[in-house]
């Protein structure tokens, strides 16, 4: 069809079907009426300074040029001897470690290394919103299955249903933001199996694998199996040392798909920040023996009660997560036309921002009945979340 708009002209048409994201109005309406943001999801603490003093020291030591594109020795190293710990499995920091700016660079690039046009990628909604334009920049198909309230589950013959001979891969996003679903082993499983029966790849998002609460545990796909040389596992040091802005992640994979990662990689960034990445590894080196790991989740659990009894003394029905910092809350019957009419009241009346699910699903509306929250900040901000969802509440 011959493209008419003239505002859209001038873009390839691959690009057309990108919208702009949410979090940009939502942080637009959260300034503008000076609310309180829980919209967007990093902490507004600060980073350890373990890792701060290492990127100073890496500054000033002059680790200042282009890093090993792969991603420097020292952090693979990092990376490997944390995942044999965390996972139970050897990689060769050489052959299967590559470092990406962030877990987002990584999805885009392994699915530009593994999706040719007319493949399958599933893709379960509501999901982390980089997932469906990286599959349809390359030229794939995103088959979509929707995790339900209030345990997020999903069917299994629907996902049986969505397997087929052009199924390349399946996204799995563990623990899941925006649900805070820790998929359970049965169901890693299940997907497993479905993998090995139609022989797909699986693309695994753990960059929340150590924020988990209530006893909950992380099971690794790559771990499962059968599935190690099957699966391609991204994680990121953004939410685990609360460094989101300096977009240091990894992928782990067996050679030939990393070398399909890398071919893509190489002319995406190329390589990420150099004194980021030596500081990253400083903090991985550290947290292997300093109990960090556990300490952070302690934190996180405070936080995630604190802003949990908030919402729910303010009749917002929260759900309660098994990890992430996120808290998903039901807000039908409140009186909103929709999530997103509920999400800019609340930000431009209320003074409290969060974010309206919707954009997170394609197939279903069940985004129109929930409002997202995120809890990785500190105590006085969650306090004045808390005291503003209160005053709201009882004018109700
Ligand atoms: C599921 C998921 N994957 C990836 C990312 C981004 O990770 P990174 O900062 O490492 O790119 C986020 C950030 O919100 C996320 O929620």
């Amino acid at each position: 069809m011959v493209q008419t708009d003239p505002y859209l002209s001038r873009m390839a048409r691959r690009v057309h079907p990108i919208g702009v994201s949410i979090f940009t109005e939502m942080s637009r309406l959260a300034l503008e009426h000076n609310a309180v943001n829980l919209s967007q999801g990093f902490p507004d603490f600060p980073t350890p300074d373990l890792l701060k003093e290492a990127a100073r020291e890496a500054i000033a030591h002059d680790i200042n040029q282009y890093a090993i594109g792969t991603g420097s020795t020292r952090l693979r190293k990092a990376i490997a001897r944390k995942s044999k710990r965390t996972m139970g499995i050897s990689w060769d920091e050489n052959r299967e470690i590559t470092v990406t700016n962030g877990a987002t660079e990584a999805i885009f690039d392994v699915i530009q290394a593994i999706v040719n046009p007319g493949d399958e990628v599933i893709v379960f909604e509501p999901y982390y919103d980089s997932y469906v334009p990286s599959v349809e920049i390359a030229g794939g198909v995103a088959r979509i299955v929707t995790l339900r309230a209030p345990d997020w589950s999903f069917k299994p013959e629907e996902l049986d249903r969505a397997f087929n001979s052009k199924t390349r891969a399946i996204i799995v996003n563990t623990p899941h933001n925006p649900t805070g679903k820790v998929f359970s082993k049965e169901e890693l499983d299940l997907i497993a199996g479905l993998c090995k029966q139609h022989n797909a790849l699986a693309i695994t998002d753990e960059v929340y694998e150590h924020l988990i609460f209530d006893g909950h545990t992380h099971t690794y796909m790559a771990a499962l199996p059968g599935m190690r040389d099957r699966t391609i596992t991204l994680s990121s040091a953004s939410k685990t040392f609360s460094v989101t802005g300096w977009k240091t992640g990894w992928a782990l994979a067996a050679p030939d798909l990393t070398d399909a990662l890398r071919r893509v990689h190489q002319f995406v960034t190329f390589c990420s920040a150099a004194p980021l990445q030596e500081a990253v590894a400083t903090g991985l080196e550290q947290a292997e023996t300093n109990g960090y790991y556990d300490r952070l989740a302690v934190e996180y659990t405070a936080r995630l009660d604190l802003l949990f009894r908030y919402l729910e003394q303010a009749g917002l029905k929260p759900i309660r997560p098994q990890g992430t910092f996120f808290i998903m809350s039901d807000i039908s019957g409140l009186g909103f036309e929709d999530d997103i009419a509920f999400a800019r009241y609340m930000a431009s009346e209320v003074g409290v921002a969060c974010i309206p699910p919707s954009a997170f699903y394609s197939t279903s509306d069940d985004g129109t009945k929930l409002a997202r929250w995120c809890f990785a900040k500190r105590d006085e901000t969650l306090h004045a979340a808390g005291e503003r969802l209160a005053i709201w509440a009882r004018a109700r």
